[in-house]
């Protein structure tokens, strides 16, 4: 049985407020001795030598000498706010997760922006993807999503990962260039890989070099499925749209401001907080039936590199983020969050997307040496807002005294009531049963062989200006390889989205454009009254 924690217990110490806050009208050591002077190492005279015997001075420097943590192996460079998500209520039909589904519940966020590629001390408005991941302390725990600002990604399968990023980051001989795709590896990687062109096409666009995290929209990438109180489901994709619009920088502002103000998008995010001015968005979601086949219109929802058109699934608004408060300390907030995909709350599951299978066991495992073991659940940005009951115990930077000697399940000796399962009826998470059939093969389904079709789309969605933004990027980016055989390789690739684009590329690069390839046809979508009838509406 537990006893209360006796008067001088570190229970009583660890929950105490202003734990490290200092505060008061001494500096003390970190063991609490009051300090006379931290200017001046402990010396044989003032000349010296200096003492080892200067607790203080070792103390000071060691502890400085461990400040830093290791960066983030991708997404390095971020910048976070906290900010209240509140409900509309209509996806009740849809989804029992209570944060989405109650009208007007509030929920308290974190939310982490990023570029992909570059360190830590990187420039903001470098040509990349932008990382966009939300942590919604919900009452029922802990619910991360963790998106882009681009709708697909370059691979269909995580076991890939280390290869697109081995490829797309610094070369690893002079560790250049910091932040860009203009170099040889990037295009080497992405010209023999085709899937990636889709996303290729995205870090070409102006989306690229959004104007600053406010005017950039997010997505979740995957394919989700949501399940209601009913337990009726429903495949979805979650959208952040910012309602101040998407805007994006012109790529000679982007390479300006890169040097003039390299923290120009952070600056951005916390004077605008400071201001009042905060950044808005609203969460939608495209909601498709749960079909046996898991595709929409003939698009496979379990393929990362496809989006599905909003024409064909309108993006449903379900609620609103304000970001409205800035972080006091970047270290222990914005650097010491960790987002995962397997945070999950009942009425949100995942699907057999192959990218995000894997990513489900990615963030928990870089965690592990990035945050230096298995407890940084424990640390403030991470808590969940909901009651912790884990049985989980011990290990390096354990900062909680845990109490009770049984953490094991069963047991008889924890007190009378012992714990409760928890069905769906108060609140566990209860993964649908769902058949599972299969050999067992290193294999992609046959639809998810289209790496160009979508890639055509999204350009023929695009203003004039923006092709020609387009044809700029790929001419600029592509003009840094070092290796001629690349450029005409990335060509050839090119040549079968669109010729024209591909000869105008070529044209910028004084190469020839590739012969004898028909583009891709792009069929235009067809009218939303059309098809009305072939969205799943909520609500
Ligand atoms: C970090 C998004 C694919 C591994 C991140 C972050 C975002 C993100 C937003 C930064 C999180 C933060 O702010 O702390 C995405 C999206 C993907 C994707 C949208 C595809 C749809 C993958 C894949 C893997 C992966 C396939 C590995 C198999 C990682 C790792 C980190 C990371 C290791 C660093 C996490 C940390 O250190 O805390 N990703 N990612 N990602 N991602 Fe991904």
């Amino acid at each position: 049985t537990t006893k209360e924690p006796a008067e001088n217990s570190p229970v009583k110490e660890s929950l105490a407020p202003g734990r490290g806050l200092q505060t008061g009208d001494y500096l003390t050591t970190g063991q609490g001795a009051r300090l006379p002077d931290t200017d001046h190492s402990l010396k044989v005279g003032p000349r010296g030598p200096v003492l080892l015997e200067d607790f203080h001075l070792r103390e000071k420097i060691t502890h400085f000498d461990h400040e830093r943590i290791p960066e983030r192996v991708v997404h390095a460079r971020g910048s976070g706010a906290y900010g209240t998500f509140t409900a509309y209520g209509n996806a009740a039909s849809v989804t029992k997760a209570g944060f989405l589904a109650e009208k007007g519940r509030e929920t308290e966020v974190f939310t982490r922006f990023s570029t992909v590629l570059g360190s830590r001390g990187s420039a903001d408005t470098v040509r990349d993807t932008r990382g966009f991941a939300v942590k919604f302390y919900t009452a029922e725990g802990n619910f991360d999503l963790v998106g882009n600002n681009m709708p697909v990604f370059f691979i269909q399968d995580a076991i890939k990962f280390p290869d697109v990023i081995h490829a797309a980051k610094w070369h690893p001989d002079r560790e250049i260039p910091q932040a860009q795709t203009a170099h040889d590896t990037f295009w080497d990687f992405v010209s023999l890989h085709t899937e990636a062109t889709h996303h290729v096409f995205w870090a070409m666009s102006d989306r690229a070099v959004p104007r600053s995290y406010r005017t950039m929209e997010g997505f979740g990438v995957h394919t989700f499925r949501l399940v209601n109180a009913d337990g009726e489901t429903s495949l979805v994709k979650f959208h952040w749209k910012p309602v101040a619009g998407v805007h994006s920088l012109a790529w000679e502002e982007a390479q300006l401001t890169a040097g003039v103000d390299p923290d120009f998008h952070r600056r951005d995010l916390t004077d605008s907080i400071d201001a009042g001015l905060f950044y808005e968005y609203e969460l939608g979601i495209q909601v498709m039936p749960d079909t046996a086949d898991e595709t929409f219109q003939g698009i496979d929802l379990l393929d990362p590199t496809k989006i599905v058109p909003e024409e064909l699934a309108p993006v449903q608004p379900i609620g609103k983020l304000v970001l409205n408060r800035n972080t006091d300390n970047f270290h222990a907030e914005t650097e010491q969050i960790a987002f995962h995909l397997g945070n999950l709350v009942p009425g949100i599951e995942v699907t057999n997307d192959p990218l995000l299978q894997g990513r489900l066991f990615s963030y928990l495992d870089t965690q592990l040496s990035r945050l230096g073991g298995p407890n940084f659940n424990q640390l403030p940005i991470n808590r969940p807002h909901a009651p912790v009951n884990d049985n989980l115990r011990d290990g390096m930077h354990q900062s909680v005294v845990h109490r009770g000697i049984a953490p094991y399940l069963p047991n008889s000796l924890s007190g009378p009531e012992g714990v409760v399962p928890a069905g769906p009826e108060n609140g566990g998470y209860v993964h649908l049963p769902k058949p599972v059939a299969g050999d067992k093969v290193r294999a992609n389904p046959v639809s998810f062989a289209d790496h160009y079709t979508q890639a055509a789309l999204f350009y023929a969605s695009l203003t004039p200006i923006e092709q020609d933004h387009m044809v700029e990027a790929f001419t600029f980016e592509l003009s840094k390889c070092y290796e001629q055989a690349i450029r005409v390789r990335m060509l050839s690739v090119l040549s079968n989205v669109n010729a024209e684009l591909t000869a105008k590329v070529a044209a910028g690069l004084g190469l020839p454009a590739p012969e004898g390839k028909p583009p891709v046809e792009v069929t235009p979508s067809p009218a939303l009254a059309q098809i009305t009838d072939r969205v799943w509406p909520i609500a």
